[in-house]
């Protein structure tokens, strides 16, 4: 199959997203930009095409997949029960990188929710993620658009990598504005619970809800979601995060870089803009320069092009938990092979 790559800029923009909209209808994969990561779509109510998205992907089966909308009327033929608390959060963040868990309709095929009775549901915000919606006219299923095991890609030529002539088109629109997944909450509970921190925080949701939200553990919830239980992405080299004060952090990672130079292992280092300096002699990755938040956004690009370094070991600056931190230190913790706290 040779994989058409449809731009996004200029005159041919409408053309191409016309194209996309009708390869999705007609049961073809079709990867697409969002505001997280690019996504792989196919329309929802196809099992044909939906069961072609674990195979291309090699996903396992057992892994359910969220239900993209390009207007919240959809929600009605894909939900039983809609929980008052979705339209609390769909009226300050929907659309937006925020997927809701609720009861599904009996029409939506097990095959996307891997036999659950629950059912995940995205609106995202990319305009064109949702002109292509819209023209689709059916709810879009879309994991990231990557093979199993290697980082969502979050520009298109990551998607031509790693599925080239295995789908039937990839909309290039540029590198995604927050570049790690949405935040997944479960509402079917009286206290919604986070399955998966994303591009919402869980201090933006408190907020709105007036409430604690629980987060669930990979390691306490079993099966809270399906996803968090299988290894994530782990680069060719050992990941080592490093948790702390700033100042103690940078210290340790020189010092552990030196001493691992000395053995004559070669060593990347992933931190901020501000602290690059002293790594100089290192093959180094910027985090860039608004802390977890541009962080995230450059997260899976470096460890794509980290990979293809040859290094041995990455050292990477560890984020304070709080607001996107919560993201992006569960997508580093999830690669790493150790942590250092100091
Ligand atoms: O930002 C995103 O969410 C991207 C873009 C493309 O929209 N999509 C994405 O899809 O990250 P995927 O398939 O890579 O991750 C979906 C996550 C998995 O962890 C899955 O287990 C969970 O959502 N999930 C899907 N349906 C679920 C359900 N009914 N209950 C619990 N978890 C669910
Ligand atoms: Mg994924």
């Amino acid at each position: 199959m040779t994989t058409r790559l449809l731009t996004t800029r200029g005159p041919a923009r409408a053309r191409n997203i016309r194209i996309a909209a009708r390869l999705l209808r007609q049961g073809s994969l079709v990867a697409f930009p969002t505001e997280t990561v690019y996504g792989l779509g196919a329309n929802a109510f196809d099992v044909r095409a939906v069961r072609s998205i674990f195979r291309v992907k090699g996903r396992p089966s057992d892994n359910p997949l969220i239900v993209h909308v390009w207007s919240l009327d959809q929600i009605r033929s894909l939900v039983d029960v809609v929980p008052l608390m979705f339209w609390v959060l769909a009226g300050h963040f929907l659309p937006g990188p925020l997927t809701m868990v609720m009861r599904k309709a009996r029409t939506v095929p097990s095959i996307v929710t891997a036999g659950l009775p629950s059912v995940a549901i995205r609106m995202p915000d990319h305009p064109v993620a949702r002109a292509l919606l819209k023209q689709a006219r059916v709810p879009v299923v879309a994991p990231s658009a990557n093979l199993s095991g290697r980082p969502s890609p979050t520009r298109a030529k990551h998607v031509q990598e790693d599925l080239g002539g295995r789908v039937a088109a990839i909309l290039d629109a540029g590198a995604c504005r927050i570049g790690v997944e949405s935040t997944v909450l479960d509402i079917t509970h009286r206290v919604p619970v986070i399955l998966r921190p994303g591009g919402i925080t869980r201090e933006e949701i408190e907020s709105v809800l007036g409430l604690r939200v629980k987060v669930a553990r990979g390691h306490r919830t079993r099966v809270a979601s399906p996803g968090m239980k299988y290894t994530h992405y782990a680069p060719a080299a050992e990941v080592i995060v490093f948790e702390g004060g700033i100042r103690s952090v940078i210290g340790a990672m020189k010092r552990m870089a030196r001493d691992l130079e000395q053995k004559g292992m070669s060593v990347a280092i992933m931190c901020e803009e501000k602290h690059v300096r002293p790594f100089g002699q290192y093959e180094i990755r910027s985090l860039g320069t608004e802390e977890a938040r541009s962080a995230a956004k450059h997260l899976y690009e470096n460890f794509r092009s980290l990979d293809r370094s040859g290094a041995d070991v990455i050292l990477c600056q560890g984020f304070s938990e709080d607001r996107m931190g919560m993201a992006l230190m569960n997508r580093l913790r999830k690669a790493a092979t150790r942590r250092v706290r100091v």
